[in-house]
């Protein structure tokens, strides 16, 4: 048991306790962050004074010691230590002697976290970052080729107006862009340096925290040193973030699951992305998605623990708080995870057009575009729906679709149909004359897909 504090006390810490307290089993996460903060730290004591400037060579070749021989595997962390703190601490001790004893002046381990969290999240937001610039590349790819691809779109999982595979991706195109807009939100807010807010009350030594601030790619250094060391809100605004996502992918999952079922046959999910079957051969299953869609609870529940966890905490640091940290990278090493995962699937994603197209031609897509033909020949739009609505019954009846219906049985109900209905009422008309932004027609999404060329050429 290597603890940091023995000092005050006069027994040995109760063996529960000692494992209850530790944090090393999942703190040694961000060891390279603490590394890295420690350097800062002491560039910093030596600039202003506080240390010389052999011992800060001393302690910086030391500390960059310690992360080679842990990158390399010579140097285990092993539980021995309460955290990763002291586990660095100590192992600097022994290699340089007391100059190591002189690491943590002007510091407390509640600035220390709360800077290797900071610095763990900022970089795992860059991680993330790139991963949903893949995604989107993915997806501009399938809309680049299907600007003519027709297929239902739904409205209460009914068949409403046709739209392009362009179009029904370029929705989640949307999503995922603005998930990236939401971490660089979160990146900016959280990018203040807490170091040097010691314990909660700074300290008496004269550190130059906008000097460390900076060394460790901060705007600034923050502005009160109790929030600094017990503010977590960057950790919920991150799970939050997170549960968007996977909100995000769980929807994308749950239609690819509908779209390669038997009954919808849209997509063939590559074998590399799916399963078989204990036992029927005939399977091959969605695993994937499925897991991505699960998952997500997961992360939820990592944003509900954090909530929940930090709602009764007074100021400042409080013990509480060490909880924050395997719910963190749990949820960071998911998201990172699905998104990988799913980019491969739907990159690697076979579209059954012929049948995509079919099934928009069922189902009475094209009845808005019928009544609006009415519109355009005078009569009122609630006059046209009710005609439309008549002659989807009669179709209904015959087991026909629109386009199948005779132009005698069309004038039955109302003269004003003339021979032009059927053009007007074609897939193609339907899909190319919403040139309206955003929506379907191929004009207009070439349009759009210009636009997301150029954002993902500049970030
Ligand atoms: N492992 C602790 C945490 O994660 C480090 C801070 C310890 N500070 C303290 N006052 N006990 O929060």
């Amino acid at each position: 048991m290597a603890q940091l504090w023995g000092g005050r006390f006069t027994k040995e810490t109760d063996k529960l306790v000692y494992n209850f307290n530790a944090s090393i089993s999942f703190d040694q996460k961000f060891y390279k962050q603490d590394i890295r903060g420690s350097k800062a730290h002491v560039a910093m004591l030596a600039k202003q004074g506080i240390l010389t400037e052999e011992e800060k060579d001393q302690i910086t070749e030391g500390l960059d010691g310690i992360l080679a021989d842990v990158e390399s595997g010579k140097l285990e962390i092993t539980s021995e230590y309460e955290d990763i703190h002291s586990f660095v601490e100590a192992n600097l001790i022994d290699r340089i002697g007391d100059a190591g004893k002189k690491l943590h002046t002007g510091r407390s381990r509640n600035d220390q976290v709360a800077l290797d969290m900071k610095l763990y999240v900022r970089d795992e937001i860059d991680e993330t970052d790139k991963e949903l610039k893949e995604l989107l590349l993915a997806l501009q790819k399938i809309m680049e080729e299907n600007v003519h691809t027709y297929m239902p779109g739904f409205t209460h999982l009914q068949k409403a107006q046709p739209v392009t595979l362009a179009h029904h991706v370029g929705a989640y195109f949307e999503m995922f862009r603005r998930d990236r807009e939401r971490l660089f939100d979160i990146r900016k807010r959280m990018n203040t340096c807490p170091l040097g807010a010691g314990a909660l009350a700074g300290t008496t030594y004269p550190l130059d925290r906008a000097y460390t601030a900076e060394l460790l790619g901060f705007d600034a250094p923050t502005r009160n040193s109790m929030d600094s060391v017990s503010d977590r809100d960057y950790v919920i605004e991150l799970l939050s973030a997170f549960s968007t996502i996977m909100m995000h992918l769980s929807r994308f999952s749950e239609e690819i699951i509908l779209w390669n079922s038997n009954e919808y046959r849209f997509v063939e999910i590559d074998d590399a992305y799916s399963t078989g079957s204990s036992i029927m051969p005939q399977k091959k299953n969605p695993d994937i998605a499925e897991l991505v869609r699960g998952k997500t609870g997961r992360v939820y529940g990592a944003l509900t623990s954090i909530l929940t966890t930090m709602k009764g905490i007074p100021l400042a640091y409080n013990k509480d708080m060490q909880e924050d940290k395997e719910l963190t990278f749990d949820a960071i090493d998911t998201v990172k995870g699905c998104i990988a995962l799913f980019t491969g699937m739907v990159s690697t994603m076979q579209f059954n057009k012929a049948n995509m197209e079919a099934s928009a031609k069922r189902g009475f897509t094209n009845a808005t575009d019928a009544a609006d033909y009415l519109v355009n020949h005078g009569v009122p739009f609630r006059d046209a729906h009710g005609i439309v609505g008549r002659l989807v019954l009669l179709c209904l009846d015959k087991g026909i679709s629109l386009d199948e219906l005779p132009l005698s049985e069309y004038k039955e109900i109302s003269p004003v149909f003339e021979e032009d209905i059927y053009e007007a009422i074609s897939m193609k008309t339907c899909v190319e004359k919403r040139v309206t932004l955003g929506a379907p027609g191929p004009d207009v999404m070439e349009q759009v897909i210009a636009q997301n060329k150029e954002y993902l050429e500049k970030n």
